[in-house]
């Protein structure tokens, strides 16, 4: 297409046309809010500060109701969340709000690792949203959306300055969540004190690089208040749930010997425009800006974590299918040098088991070799005894023979001369004498 018929083309696009008749396209906001109503509406709070500063007050204040609180304990030996979701109703809109608590925040001696349980909570609701989205069979409609709009940040009235677990942990969630700071439990300080130390402490945030969220003030509807109330923060807040009488009114607020701080009055506290910010004019706002900014941050993080782009390096487009192309080849490149690792593992293994072998065969075949040794010496001095034992069994035999011939010639004798009977059978006893020395040596 030509240059001149491009100019064309767009100038035709952009031509205002005037509709005969009502056509009826006008009622589509209508629409959109019919639609939002009956589908309801999801609201997450994160209240971070330390135990006792006033948070479940303030939550009960806010929403002009009472919800089951208990209180934490000092000796929590890390920070933990724990949320608690509600179906609230005002006319015929339904809220589903969930309040997240920091338990323990601030009670440990070492507090460097206590923004980590706070920011991981953050991060798997955002994970949560992501894995939805990634599934083939998404049912983002219907979906709980758990993910943090809004992080009430509580600081402590000290009057003095923020304390650096407060800008540590600020800074560890302002990329993740629209921070608002709040002064609690404001009617503890002093107004002139309490004016210094906004001052103080938002130089302190801007010093420190910590963004905390700005009404916006990009809608004329809401511009003048916004950038208004923008000057006003950190909000300074007071949270009752007593009501108490002023003039012919039962009021919310806190009843002291010396006067009563009403939590609605604007010229006791910033409640109202806290609660007129957070829920009436700009609650929409957080839940886009959580979508739109802290989501897609972490998102598109995680994707290209995972490896995915929308350009390759020479700026081209590079779509899901080659990226997933690639990251095969690397996977099966990888995993071919995995086999390669193990294959050479299991080669120097063998090998090494072998030699290990061998070895024991050695050693094996000394021992044997040795013993075979010993054996032959044990029959060669059995033989030897046998010899011995052989001997000594002829000579003892040749003197037995001897023995019987002497007999037999006694006996021979002693019949022809029976008068020389006793004189004979004398020497008969006397000669082998040597004889039974001789058999009893056997014996033995
Ligand atoms: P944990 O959940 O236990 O950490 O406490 P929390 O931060 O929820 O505080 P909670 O609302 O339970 O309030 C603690 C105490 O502070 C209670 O006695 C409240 O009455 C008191 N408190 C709450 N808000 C205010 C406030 O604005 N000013 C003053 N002076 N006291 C307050
Ligand atoms: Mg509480």
């Amino acid at each position: 297409m030509a240059a001149t018929d491009l100019e064309r083309f767009s100038n035709e696009e952009k031509r205002n046309l005037s509709l005969g008749g009502h056509v009826g396209f006008d009622s589509l906001p209508d629409q959109l809010v019919s639609k939002s109503v009956t589908q309801g509406f999801s609201f997450n709070i994160l209240c971070v500060g330390e135990t006792g500063i006033g948070k479940s007050t303030l939550m009960n204040t806010l929403f002009n109701t009472t919800f089951e609180t208990e209180e934490a304990s000092h000796y929590e030996s890390t920070v933990r969340l724990r949320p608690r979701t509600y179906d609230l109703q005002e006319s015929n809109v339904h809220l589903k709000l969930t309040i997240v608590d920091a338990v323990g925040f601030g009670d440990q001696i070492n507090k460097d690792e206590s923004y980590r349980p706070i920011v991981e909570y953050i991060d798997t609701q955002f994970e949560n949203y992501l894995q939805e989205e990634l599934k083939i069979r998404r049912s983002l409609f219907n979906y709980h959306d758990t993910r943090i709009h809004v992080c009430l940040y509580f600081i402590t009235p000290t009057g003095h300055s923020l304390k650096s677990l407060d800008l540590v942990t600020m800074k560890k969630l302002d990329s993740k969540v629209n921070i608002i700071p709040i002064i609690a439990k404001a009617d503890t300080i002093s107004k002139s004190e309490l004016h210094k130390f906004k001052i103080k402490i938002m130089s302190e945030l801007v010093s420190n690089g910590v963004q905390i969220y700005q009404f916006p003030t990009d809608d004329e509807a809401v511009a003048e208040i916004n950038s208004v109330m923008n000057a006003h923060l950190p909000f300074a807040v007071v949270g009752s749930t007593e009501e108490v009488k002023v003039g012919n009114k039962l009021v919310r607020a806190r009843q002291y010997p010396w006067g009563v701080v009403q939590v609605e009055n604007e010229s006791h506290c910033d409640f109202v425009k806290l609660r007129e910010m957070l829920i009436r004019v700009n609650m929409e706002d957080l839940r886009e800006q959580t979508h739109t900014r802290h989501y897609e941050l972490y998102r598109r993080c995680k994707l290209e974590e995972m490896g995915f782009k929308d350009t390759d390096p020479d700026s081209q487009p590079f779509s899901l299918q080659e990226t997933y192309e690639t990251k095969r080849k690397e996977f099966l490149g990888e995993l071919q040098k995995k086999e390669e690792e193990m294959r050479q593992m299991f080669v120097n293994k063998v090998k090494e088991t072998e030699a290990e072998l061998k070895e024991k065969e050695r050693e094996l075949h000394e021992k044997f070799e040795h013993l075979k040794r010993i054996h032959q010496e044990e029959k060669r001095k059995v033989e030897e005894k046998r010899r011995e034992l052989e001997e000594e069994m002829n000579t003892f035999n040749r003197r037995k023979v001897a023995v019987e011939t002497l007999q037999s010639q006694s006996l021979q004798a002693t019949s022809q001369q029976p008068l020389k009977k006793d004189k004979d059978r004398k020497n008969f006893f006397s000669l082998p004498s040597a004889c039974s020395i001789t058999t009893g040596r056997y014996v033995n």
